[in-house]
C-alpha cells in the first residue's frame, strides 16, 4: 500500500495524467486509445494552427493504429527512443506563440501531455519496438515551401505589405482611436461607429483576425471581400471610393486576399503555385502630390505618378515613390497620397518606414495615364511606356499632409 502510494507520488509528479489509467502492460495502447486517437477525431484544430494557417496539423502525425503511428514517427525521426522528452514531435507541440490564446494554450497543454505520456510508454513497449511500417509515412502531405508559405508570420508579413501599409486611407473612419468624431454625425450612434471599427490600432495581426471574424474577408470568393469591394467603389461604401479598380492598391489587396483564401482552403500543394514576392517594397509617406492643369477629357482616367530622385549620378535608376488615383476632370486635377518605394532587398528598402516623408530635394515626376481604361478591362494590367503622358520636375521642401499638397503643373501636351 505504502509502496503503491510512493510509486503514485513519483509517477504523479512525472506524468500528471497517467495514474488514473494505471501502469499495466498495455498502458501504451490504452494511452493511445484514450488520449491520442481522440486528437485525430477531434473536430477542432490542433495547437499547430496558432502558427501554421494550413499545411501542418497534429492529426497528420497520427495513424489508425499505434503500431503504424509509432513505427512511422520513429523512422521519420519524430520520436527519440532513447530520450523521449527530446522527441522532435514534442518540440513541435511545445512551440508557443508570443501571444497564445487561452484556448490554444489549453489545447497545446493537453496535446503535449497526451503525446508525452504515450511516447514514454511506447518506447518501453517491446511490441512497438518491433513494429514496422510499410504504409505511407505520417506527417505533412505538402512540400516544405508550402508549409513555410502558410505560416502565420509569413501571412502576416504579406498582410502588412499589401493591406496594412495602406491603412492611412482607412483609419480616419475605421480606427476606434480616430473615428469618435463620427458619432452623432449623419445620425450615427456610438454602436454604429463601433460596428465599423475593424482597425485594431498598431496591431495588424488582430486587425486581420477582425476582418475575418466580421466577414469582411471572403475566403470563398476573395474578390468579393468587402474590405476590397467597398473602398474600390464596386459596392456602396459609406466612405465613397478610396482607390480605383486596377490601381496598385487594388492589385495589392487582391494579391493578399487571393493568397489568403488559397492558404486557408489548402489549395497549394506544389511550390510552383505559390505567388512570387513583389520586386518592390512600399510604405505610405504621409505626403500628398497634386497635378493641376490636366485636360478635362481625362475625367476618371487612372493616373500614376512615378517619382525619381536626383542623385550625384543623375536621376535615380528606380523610382523613389509612386502615387495612383483617378483624375478629377472637372477640376482638371489629380491628387494622391504618395508611397515611398524601393527595390526589395536594397539598402533603401531596409530603411523605409511608414509615415517617414521623402526628404526635400529635386524630383522628377513621370506621368502615366490610362487613356483607354485598360485597367478597367483587366485589373492586373500595369501602366507602361505606351501609357506615358509626360514628365515634370520639382524641388524644395515637401510637407506631410494633404493641405497643402505638393503642387505641380501637368506638362504642356498636344
Ligand atoms: C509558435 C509557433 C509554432 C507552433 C505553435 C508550431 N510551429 Fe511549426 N514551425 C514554426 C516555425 C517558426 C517554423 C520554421 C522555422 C523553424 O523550423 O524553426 C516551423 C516549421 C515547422 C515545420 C517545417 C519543417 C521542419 O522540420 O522544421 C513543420 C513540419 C512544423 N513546423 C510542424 C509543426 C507542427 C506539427 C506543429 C503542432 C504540433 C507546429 N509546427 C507548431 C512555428 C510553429
Ligand atoms: C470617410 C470615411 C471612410 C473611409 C476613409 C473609409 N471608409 Fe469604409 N466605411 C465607411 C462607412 C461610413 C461604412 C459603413 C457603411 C458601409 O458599410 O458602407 C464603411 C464600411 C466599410 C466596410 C464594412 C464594415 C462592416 O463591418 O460592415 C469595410 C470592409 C470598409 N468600409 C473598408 C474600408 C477600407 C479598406 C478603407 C480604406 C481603403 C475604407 N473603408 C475607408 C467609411 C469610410
Amino acid at each position: 500500500m505504502v509502496i503503491r502510494l510512493l510509486l503514485c507520488v513519483s509517477v504523479c509528479l512525472a506524468f500528471a495524467a497517467i495514474p488514473r489509467l494505471g501502469l499495466s502492460d498495455d498502458s501504451a495502447l490504452e494511452l493511445f486509445k484514450q488520449r491520442i486517437t481522440p486528437i485525430l477525431r477531434a473536430p477542432n484544430a490542433s495547437s499547430c494552427t496558432e502558427c501554421h494557417l494550413s499545411g501542418v496539423d497534429l492529426k497528420d502525425y497520427i495513424g489508425e493504429t499505434q503500431e503504424q503511428t509509432f513505427a512511422s514517427l520513429r523512422s521519420a525521426g519524430m520520436i527519440d527512443v532513447n530520450n523521449p522528452d527530446d522527441s522532435k514531435l514534442l518540440r513541435f507541440i511545445h512551440r508557443t506563440p508570443d501571444k497564445p490564446t487561452p484556448v490554444g494554450e489549453k489545447v497545446r497543454q493537453q496535446e503535449y501531455e497526451a503525446f508525452r505520456a504515450w511516447i514514454h510508454a511506447a518506447v518501453k513497449d517491446p511490441k512497438l519496438a518491433a513494429a514496422k511500417t510499410d504504409s505511407d509515412q505520417l506527417g505533412p502531405t505538402v512540400p516544405l515551401e508550402v508549409i513555410r508559405h502558410a505560416r502565420q508570420d509569413r501571412v502576416l508579413q504579406s498582410f502588412v505589405e499589401n493591406i496594412w501599409s495602406e491603412m492611412g486611407r482607412c483609419v480616419s473612419c475605421h480606427s476606434p482611436e480616430l473615428n469618435r468624431n463620427k458619432i452623432g454625425r449623419n445620425g450615427s450612434t456610438e454602436e454604429d461607429v463601433d460596428a465599423i471599427s475593424w482597425v485594431v490600432p498598431r496591431d495588424p495581426a488582430a486587425t486581420l483576425q477582425k476582418l475575418v471574424d466580421t466577414g469582411n474577408i471572403d475566403t470563398d470568393d476573395p474578390d468579393a471581400s468587402q474590405v476590397l469591394t467597398k473602398p474600390a467603389g464596386l459596392e456602396e461604401h459609406g466612405g465613397g471610393p478610396k482607390f480605383a479598380v486596377g490601381s496598385r492598391t487594388d492589385k495589392n489587396f487582391r494579391v493578399f486576399l487571393k493568397d489568403y483564401a488559397a492558404i486557408v482552403n489548402d489549395k497549394y500543394n506544389d511550390p510552383t503555385q505559390l505567388p512570387k514576392p513583389s520586386k518592390e517594397f512600399a510604405v505610405l509617406t504621409g505626403q500628398h502630390l497634386r497635378i493641376v492643369d490636366l485636360p478635362e477629357r481625362f475625367h476618371e482616367k487612372l493616373l500614376r505618378a512615378d517619382i525619381y530622385r536626383h542623385t550625384d549620378a543623375g536621376w535615380s535608376e528606380s523610382r523613389w515613390g509612386t502615387a495612383e488615383n483617378p483624375i478629377a476632370g472637372k477640376k482638371q486635377m489629380w491628387q494622391s497620397m504618395v508611397m515611398a518605394t524601393a527595390a526589395r532587398g536594397s539598402d533603401r528598402a531596409a530603411q523605409l518606414k511608414p509615415d517617414v516623408p521623402l526628404p526635400g530635394g529635386r524630383y522628377l515626376v513621370k506621368i502615366y495615364i490610362d487613356r483607354e481604361d485598360k485597367t478597367k478591362q483587366d485589373r492586373d494590367y500595369e501602366l507602361g511606356e505606351s501609357d506615358f503622358y509626360g514628365q515634370v520636375e520639382f524641388h524644395g521642401e515637401w510637407k506631410v499632409g494633404y493641405q497643402p499638397p505638393k503642387i505641380v503643373h501637368a506638362p504642356a501636351h498636344d
